[in-house]
Protein backbone atom coordinates (compact mmCIF):
# COMPACT_ATOMS: atom_id res chain seq x y z
CA UNK A 1 0.00 0.00 0.00
CA UNK A 2 1.08 3.66 -0.81
CA UNK A 3 3.12 5.21 2.00
CA UNK A 4 1.22 8.53 3.38
CA UNK A 5 4.32 10.60 4.83
CA UNK A 6 4.06 12.63 7.86
CA UNK A 7 6.22 15.85 8.71
CA UNK A 8 9.11 14.74 11.04
CA UNK A 9 11.37 11.79 11.62
CA UNK A 10 13.37 11.19 14.61
CA UNK A 11 16.83 10.50 14.05
CA UNK A 12 19.70 9.85 16.74
CA UNK A 13 17.86 12.55 19.36
CA UNK A 14 16.46 14.95 17.42
CA UNK A 15 13.62 15.54 14.36
CA UNK A 16 14.45 16.19 10.99
CA UNK A 17 11.97 17.05 8.23
CA UNK A 18 10.54 13.35 6.63
CA UNK A 19 12.16 14.24 3.13
CA UNK A 20 15.83 14.51 4.72
CA UNK A 21 15.95 11.15 6.49
CA UNK A 22 18.02 9.72 3.60
CA UNK A 23 20.78 7.25 3.58
CA UNK A 24 23.76 6.47 1.54
CA UNK A 25 23.42 3.38 -0.75
CA UNK A 26 26.68 2.23 0.48
CA UNK A 27 25.32 1.73 3.88
CA UNK A 28 25.79 -1.77 5.63
CA UNK A 29 22.49 -2.51 5.86
CA UNK A 30 21.59 -1.95 2.28
CA UNK A 31 23.93 -4.81 1.86
CA UNK A 32 24.13 -7.44 4.39
CA UNK A 33 20.28 -6.56 6.29
CA UNK A 34 21.65 -5.44 9.27
CA UNK A 35 18.46 -4.07 10.66
CA UNK A 36 16.51 -4.55 13.69
CA UNK A 37 13.14 -2.75 14.10
CA UNK A 38 9.45 -2.11 15.78
CA UNK A 39 5.63 -1.67 14.28
CA UNK A 40 3.35 -0.09 17.27
CA UNK A 41 -0.10 0.80 16.13
CA UNK A 42 -1.44 4.28 17.88
CA UNK A 43 -4.99 4.74 18.90
CA UNK A 44 -7.21 7.08 18.86
CA UNK A 45 -9.18 6.98 21.73
CA UNK A 46 -12.29 9.44 23.14
CA UNK A 47 -10.35 11.63 24.31
CA UNK A 48 -6.71 12.28 22.87
CA UNK A 49 -4.68 9.32 21.45
CA UNK A 50 -2.86 6.33 23.10
CA UNK A 51 0.22 3.86 21.86
CA UNK A 52 -0.34 0.38 22.41
CA UNK A 53 2.12 -1.50 24.90
CA UNK A 54 4.94 1.10 23.82
CA UNK A 55 7.61 -0.07 26.61
CA UNK A 56 7.22 -3.89 25.39
CA UNK A 57 8.15 -2.65 22.08
CA UNK A 58 10.56 -0.77 22.96
CA UNK A 59 12.13 -3.90 25.10
CA UNK A 60 12.17 -6.25 22.11
CA UNK A 61 13.96 -3.42 19.92
CA UNK A 62 16.68 -3.71 22.31
CA UNK A 63 16.81 -7.29 22.73
CA UNK A 64 16.43 -7.89 19.04
CA UNK A 65 19.90 -5.45 19.08
CA UNK A 66 21.42 -7.35 21.65
CA UNK A 67 21.14 -10.31 19.41
CA UNK A 68 22.90 -8.73 16.84
CA UNK A 69 25.64 -7.36 18.86
CA UNK A 70 23.90 -3.61 17.70
CA UNK A 71 25.13 -1.42 20.56
CA UNK A 72 21.75 1.25 20.96
CA UNK A 73 22.72 4.46 22.84
CA UNK A 74 19.24 4.88 24.41
CA UNK A 75 17.63 3.10 27.02
CA UNK A 76 13.83 1.73 26.93
CA UNK A 77 12.49 5.27 28.73
CA UNK A 78 14.54 7.30 25.82
CA UNK A 79 13.24 5.20 22.95
CA UNK A 80 9.61 5.87 24.43
CA UNK A 81 10.17 9.63 25.03
CA UNK A 82 11.44 9.53 21.06
CA UNK A 83 8.36 7.68 20.12
CA UNK A 84 6.06 10.45 22.03
CA UNK A 85 8.11 13.34 20.50
CA UNK A 86 7.40 12.17 16.59
CA UNK A 87 4.01 11.19 17.38
CA UNK A 88 2.65 14.57 19.02
CA UNK A 89 4.86 16.81 16.59
CA UNK A 90 3.08 14.85 13.53
CA UNK A 91 -0.39 15.59 14.63
CA UNK A 92 -1.56 12.48 12.80
CA UNK A 93 -3.33 9.68 14.96
CA UNK A 94 -4.33 6.73 14.57
CA UNK A 95 -1.00 5.87 13.04
CA UNK A 96 1.45 2.70 13.24
CA UNK A 97 5.01 3.96 14.52
CA UNK A 98 7.90 2.84 13.10
CA UNK A 99 11.26 2.75 14.85
CA UNK A 100 14.44 1.18 13.61
CA UNK A 101 17.83 0.88 13.94
CA UNK A 102 20.62 -0.02 12.04
CA UNK A 103 24.45 -0.50 10.89
CA UNK A 104 25.31 2.80 8.69
CA UNK A 105 28.10 4.33 6.44
CA UNK A 106 31.34 3.71 6.82
CA UNK A 107 32.55 0.36 6.44
CA UNK A 108 32.32 -2.47 3.92
CA UNK A 109 32.27 -6.17 4.33
CA UNK A 110 30.00 -8.42 5.79
CA UNK A 111 31.27 -7.88 9.68
CA UNK A 112 28.99 -5.04 10.81
CA UNK A 113 30.70 -4.42 14.01
CA UNK A 114 32.65 -1.35 12.88
CA UNK A 115 29.70 0.54 10.75
CA UNK A 116 27.74 2.95 12.64
CA UNK A 117 24.34 2.44 14.43
CA UNK A 118 21.55 4.49 13.18
CA UNK A 119 18.13 4.62 14.93
CA UNK A 120 15.07 6.52 12.81
CA UNK A 121 11.34 6.61 13.98
CA UNK A 122 9.03 7.71 11.96
CA UNK A 123 5.15 7.15 11.80
CA UNK A 124 2.48 7.43 9.31
CA UNK A 125 -1.24 6.26 8.75
CA UNK A 126 -1.61 2.50 8.30
CA UNK A 127 -5.44 0.86 8.00
CA UNK A 128 -6.11 -2.33 7.47
CA UNK A 129 -3.39 -5.27 7.31
CA UNK A 130 -4.59 -8.74 5.64
CA UNK A 131 -6.60 -8.34 2.75
CA UNK A 132 -10.32 -9.91 2.98
CA UNK A 133 -13.54 -8.58 4.33
CA UNK A 134 -15.49 -11.45 6.36
CA UNK A 135 -12.06 -13.28 7.48
CA UNK A 136 -8.99 -14.04 5.73
CA UNK A 137 -8.52 -17.02 3.07
CA UNK A 138 -4.83 -18.09 4.09
CA UNK A 139 -2.78 -20.61 2.74
CA UNK A 140 0.13 -23.42 3.81
CA UNK A 141 3.42 -22.07 2.50
CA UNK A 142 5.72 -23.81 0.66
CA UNK A 143 8.09 -21.97 2.40
CA UNK A 144 9.60 -22.95 5.85
CA UNK A 145 10.10 -20.49 8.68
CA UNK A 146 13.56 -19.39 9.69
CA UNK A 147 15.31 -22.98 11.18
CA UNK A 148 16.39 -22.00 14.93
CA UNK A 149 19.99 -22.19 14.87
CA UNK A 150 20.10 -19.85 11.30
CA UNK A 151 18.08 -16.83 12.09
CA UNK A 152 16.99 -16.24 15.57
CA UNK A 153 13.19 -15.70 15.01
CA UNK A 154 13.26 -13.79 18.50
CA UNK A 155 14.80 -11.35 16.87
CA UNK A 156 12.24 -8.84 14.73
CA UNK A 157 15.21 -8.15 11.94
CA UNK A 158 14.85 -6.56 8.71
CA UNK A 159 16.37 -9.95 7.13
CA UNK A 160 14.17 -12.29 8.18
CA UNK A 161 11.69 -10.54 6.39
CA UNK A 162 12.97 -11.97 2.97
CA UNK A 163 11.39 -15.29 4.24
CA UNK A 164 8.52 -13.21 4.97
CA UNK A 165 8.23 -11.53 1.49
CA UNK A 166 8.72 -15.32 0.30
CA UNK A 167 5.63 -16.49 2.27
CA UNK A 168 3.45 -13.72 1.60
CA UNK A 169 4.53 -12.80 -2.21
CA UNK A 170 3.37 -16.52 -2.95
CA UNK A 171 0.35 -16.27 -1.38
CA UNK A 172 -0.53 -13.29 -2.89
CA UNK A 173 0.49 -14.71 -6.47
CA UNK A 174 -1.85 -17.55 -5.38
CA UNK A 175 -4.86 -15.43 -4.74
CA UNK A 176 -4.40 -15.87 -0.86
CA UNK A 177 -4.96 -13.03 1.65
CA UNK A 178 -1.69 -14.58 3.58
CA UNK A 179 0.57 -17.48 4.17
CA UNK A 180 1.01 -19.49 7.37
CA UNK A 181 4.37 -21.57 7.26
CA UNK A 182 5.50 -24.30 8.87
CA UNK A 183 8.99 -24.37 11.00
CA UNK A 184 11.56 -26.91 9.76
CA UNK A 185 10.15 -29.82 11.37
CA UNK A 186 6.89 -29.77 10.08
CA UNK A 187 4.90 -27.87 12.56
CA UNK A 188 3.04 -24.84 12.66
CA UNK A 189 4.73 -21.42 12.69
CA UNK A 190 3.14 -18.55 12.18
CA UNK A 191 2.07 -16.11 9.29
CA UNK A 192 4.67 -13.97 7.54
CA UNK A 193 3.60 -11.17 9.90
CA UNK A 194 1.57 -12.02 12.22
CA UNK A 195 0.92 -15.02 15.02
CA UNK A 196 -1.28 -17.73 14.68
CA UNK A 197 -3.80 -19.46 17.04
CA UNK A 198 -6.48 -22.06 17.29
CA UNK A 199 -9.51 -22.79 18.74
CA UNK A 200 -10.66 -26.12 19.51
CA UNK A 201 -13.14 -27.48 21.91
CA UNK A 202 -13.26 -24.14 23.95
CA UNK A 203 -9.63 -24.45 24.39
CA UNK A 204 -6.61 -21.54 23.01
CA UNK A 205 -4.10 -22.83 21.72
CA UNK A 206 -1.29 -20.95 20.06
CA UNK A 207 2.32 -22.46 18.49
CA UNK A 208 5.43 -21.85 21.43
CA UNK A 209 8.55 -19.25 20.82
CA UNK A 210 10.29 -22.85 19.71
CA UNK A 211 8.62 -23.07 16.50
CA UNK A 212 10.32 -20.27 15.23
CA UNK A 213 7.86 -17.61 15.82
CA UNK A 214 8.47 -13.96 17.07
CA UNK A 215 7.01 -13.43 20.58
CA UNK A 216 4.28 -11.13 19.29
CA UNK A 217 3.41 -8.32 21.66
CA UNK A 218 -0.42 -8.94 20.35
CA UNK A 219 -0.26 -12.44 20.74
CA UNK A 220 1.08 -11.84 24.56
CA UNK A 221 -1.61 -9.55 25.19
CA UNK A 222 -4.94 -12.04 23.42
CA UNK A 223 -2.58 -14.47 25.91
CA UNK A 224 -3.70 -11.77 29.01
CA UNK A 225 -7.34 -11.52 28.01
CA UNK A 226 -7.84 -15.04 26.51
CA UNK A 227 -6.80 -16.25 31.09
CA UNK A 228 -8.89 -13.33 32.22
CA UNK A 229 -12.16 -14.45 30.63
CA UNK A 230 -11.17 -18.13 31.74
CA UNK A 231 -10.48 -19.63 28.29
CA UNK A 232 -8.10 -22.46 29.03
CA UNK A 233 -4.83 -21.52 26.86
CA UNK A 234 -1.81 -24.03 25.80
CA UNK A 235 0.79 -23.40 23.90
CA UNK A 236 2.18 -26.38 22.30
CA UNK A 237 3.51 -27.97 19.14
CA UNK A 238 0.85 -28.13 16.48
CA UNK A 239 0.40 -30.36 13.14
CA UNK A 240 -0.81 -28.22 9.84
CA UNK A 241 -3.63 -30.19 9.78
CA UNK A 242 -4.96 -28.78 12.85
CA UNK A 243 -6.34 -26.05 11.34
CA UNK A 244 -8.39 -27.99 8.96
CA UNK A 245 -10.22 -29.40 11.87
CA UNK A 246 -10.26 -26.61 14.27
CA UNK A 247 -13.68 -24.63 15.42
CA UNK A 248 -11.31 -21.36 15.06
CA UNK A 249 -8.80 -19.56 14.08
CA UNK A 250 -7.08 -16.59 13.98
CA UNK A 251 -3.95 -14.37 13.39
CA UNK A 252 -2.79 -11.31 15.43
CA UNK A 253 0.22 -8.98 14.75
CA UNK A 254 0.62 -5.05 15.14
CA UNK A 255 -0.56 -4.60 11.88
CA UNK A 256 -3.39 -7.56 11.88
CA UNK A 257 -4.32 -6.57 15.09
CA UNK A 258 -6.77 -9.93 15.36
CA UNK A 259 -7.50 -11.11 12.25
CA UNK A 260 -10.17 -14.09 11.62
CA UNK A 261 -9.50 -17.15 9.11
CA UNK A 262 -12.11 -17.84 6.91
CA UNK A 263 -10.55 -20.76 5.37
CA UNK A 264 -7.08 -22.60 4.68
CA UNK A 265 -6.08 -24.29 1.49
CA UNK A 266 -10.08 -24.13 0.57
CA UNK A 267 -11.07 -25.60 3.46
CA UNK A 268 -13.39 -23.37 5.33
CA UNK A 269 -12.37 -23.09 9.09
CA UNK A 270 -15.70 -24.14 11.42
CA UNK A 271 -18.41 -22.40 9.66
CA UNK A 272 -16.24 -19.70 8.26
CA UNK A 273 -17.64 -16.93 10.31
CA UNK A 274 -15.77 -15.34 13.19
CA UNK A 275 -16.55 -17.65 15.79
CA UNK A 276 -17.61 -17.07 19.72
CA UNK A 277 -14.04 -16.93 21.28
CA UNK A 278 -12.38 -15.38 18.38
CA UNK A 279 -15.16 -12.55 18.59
CA UNK A 280 -14.58 -12.37 22.22
CA UNK A 281 -10.86 -11.69 22.47
CA UNK A 282 -11.36 -9.58 19.43
CA UNK A 283 -13.81 -7.33 21.49
CA UNK A 284 -11.86 -7.64 24.54
CA UNK A 285 -8.83 -6.46 22.18
CA UNK A 286 -10.65 -3.46 20.51
CA UNK A 287 -12.50 -2.13 23.37
CA UNK A 288 -9.14 -1.95 25.11
CA UNK A 289 -7.23 -0.19 22.18
CA UNK A 290 -10.31 2.22 21.31
CA UNK A 291 -10.92 3.32 24.95
CA UNK A 292 -14.10 1.91 25.49
CA UNK A 293 -13.23 -0.28 28.89
CA UNK A 294 -10.52 0.84 31.35
CA UNK A 295 -6.86 0.17 30.39
CA UNK A 296 -6.31 -1.78 33.35
CA UNK A 297 -3.29 -3.50 32.30
CA UNK A 298 -1.73 0.45 31.31
CA UNK A 299 -1.43 -0.90 27.57
CA UNK A 300 -1.82 2.51 26.69
CA UNK A 301 0.71 5.58 26.30
CA UNK A 302 -1.38 8.69 26.28
CA UNK A 303 -0.04 11.32 23.57
CA UNK A 304 -1.38 14.54 22.70
CA UNK A 305 -2.20 15.17 19.57
CA UNK A 306 -2.70 18.58 17.96
CA UNK A 307 -5.07 17.19 15.37
CA UNK A 308 -6.86 13.80 14.68
CA UNK A 309 -6.81 12.88 11.16
CA UNK A 310 -8.36 9.46 10.25
CA UNK A 311 -7.38 6.52 8.03
C1 LIG B 1 6.81 -12.60 11.72
C2 LIG B 1 5.90 -11.94 12.68
N1 LIG B 1 5.26 -12.69 13.59
C3 LIG B 1 4.41 -12.14 14.48
C4 LIG B 1 4.17 -10.78 14.49
C5 LIG B 1 3.24 -10.18 15.51
O1 LIG B 1 3.98 -9.46 16.46
P1 LIG B 1 3.36 -8.21 17.20
O2 LIG B 1 2.07 -8.64 17.78
O3 LIG B 1 4.36 -7.84 18.24
O4 LIG B 1 3.19 -7.15 16.18
C6 LIG B 1 4.82 -9.96 13.56
C7 LIG B 1 4.59 -8.51 13.55
O5 LIG B 1 5.44 -7.76 13.91
C8 LIG B 1 5.70 -10.55 12.64
O6 LIG B 1 6.33 -9.81 11.72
Amino acid sequence: MPLETTTNIWHNGRLIPWEKANIHVMSHVIHYGSSVFEGIRCYKQPEGAGIFRLPEHMQRLINSAKIYRMPLAYTVDQLNDAVVEVVEANGVTPCYVRPIAFRGYGEIGVNPLKSPVEVYIANFPWGKYVPGDGGADVCISSWNRLAPNTMPSLAKAGANYMNSQLIRMEADINGYSEGIALDVNGYLSEGSGENLFIVRGGTLYTTPLANSVLNGITRDSILVLARQLGIPVVEQAMPRELLYICDEAFFTGTAAEVTHLRSVDRILVGDGKMGPITSALHKAFFDIVNGLTPDRYNWLTPVKVREAVGV
